[in-house]
């Protein structure tokens, strides 16, 4: 792999709750290389959200507790005050939301919030701040710059705001950008433009990219790699190609199964994942995914299964049975 730009080991977060602490992200470790693109997916309530606002430091100091180890760009951010770690992660990482209008501020223009970003984490003087504002927003494909910089927030379109936001991201050049679920909210043709834009940029730039989504087309048209969260738990971690063609844990296969394919007639309904993701107050000692696996065996109830590679090493699988599951067809 390349250089690596972010590495995260044995990431646990657990949250206060009025009934008792609660672990939504239970020792997950991945890394991100220097312009690539690792895609986290998995069921909703998996802990995606939560291990990118881990990674960014964004969880609250009172009802959160993080354990583990980050280093991004070679520094270890785990180590360091949060002071410090607000300064170097506001230099080096940058996150773009699902809801752009709500991460964007009501009371300020366009311009200001970009501006306010390049005043923070750069030395740029002002005249030199207005040049790059505008730089920026033709740099993520926006016609009138000058027009959407004097611009409030809700005189853009969802497509602009996205577009907005992610101007705002690359302003200082980030090492890593964590997108989390960006594109959902967008029609698919701007789902389509923003994905283009994030390509190019990483292209230009050589950011590594941590991409949440539900979409497996996206995976497919994005990622190099990804990780495969289940009830707060890496239970797969592969390269894409072997992720579409031999998934092995069959939470991952139960969701290449459940996904539309352009063979399968439109009007055919979608099969659904039988069962729930089992409840943070209620994990259970073995396998998170027993429950509802139709090949678990009183072993996977009774003892929590290790990541192990399977085949090749980049390939990492949390399944008693990922020596079988490999010859079973989809
Ligand atoms: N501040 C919090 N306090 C307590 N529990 C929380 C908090 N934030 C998230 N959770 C819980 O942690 C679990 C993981 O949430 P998370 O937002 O990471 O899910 P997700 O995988 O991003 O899901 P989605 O696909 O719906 O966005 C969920 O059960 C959620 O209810
Ligand atoms: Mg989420």
């Amino acid at each position: 792999m390349a250089e690596t730009v972010l590495r995260v080991d044995d990431l646990r977060v657990n949250f206060a709750t009025r009934s008792g602490v609660v672990a939504p992200v239970r020792t997950v470790s991945f890394q991100v290389g220097v312009g690539e693109t690792l895609g986290i997916i998995g069921e909703s309530g998996c802990g995606k959200s939560v291990t990118a606002q881990a990674v960014m430091g964004l969880l609250p100091s009172r009802s959160s507790r993080v354990d583990g180890a980050i280093h991004l760009a070679g520094k270890a951010l785990h180590t360091l005050s949060r002071r410090a770690r607000r300064q170097v992660g506001g230099r080096e990482m940058a996150m773009i939301f699902q809801d752009p209008l709500s991460s964007l501020n009501p009371v300020m223009t366009i311009g200001q919030q970009i501006d306010e970003c390049l005043r923070l984490h750069t030395g740029l003087d002002r005249r030199q701040r207005s040049a790059r504002v505008v730089h920026l927003l033709e740099q993520v494909g926006i016609v009138d710059p000058e027009r959407c910089a004097a611009s409030w927030p809700h005189e853009l379109s969802g497509g602009m705001r996205q577009r907005v936001m992610i101007a705002m991201a690359i302003a200082v050049s980030p090492s890593l950008l964590i997108a989390d679920e960006p594109t959902t909210a967008l029609d698919a043709t701007v789902q389509a433009q923003i994905l283009d834009l994030l390509e190019a940029i990483q292209q230009h730039t050589g950011m590594g990219i941590m991409f949440i989504t539900h979409d497996l087309s996206v995976v497919a048209r994005l990622c190099q790699r990804v990780v495969v969260l289940y009830a707060g738990q890496v239970v797969e971690e592969t390269d894409v190609h072997t992720l579409f063609a031999r998934p092995r844990h069959p939470y991952t296969r139960a969701l290449m199964a459940a996904r539309p394919s352009a063979d399968r007639a439109p009007k055919t309904p979608l099969q659904e994942i039988p069962g729930r993701v089992p409840a943070l107050d209620a994990l259970p000692t073995g396998c998170a995914f027993a429950d509802r696996c139709p090949l678990a065996q009183p072993r996977c109830r009774g003892q929590m299964p290790l990541l192990r590679p399977v085949g090749a090493p980049s390939h990492q699988v949390r399944c008693w049975r990922a020596d079988e599951t490999g010859a079973l067809s989809l």
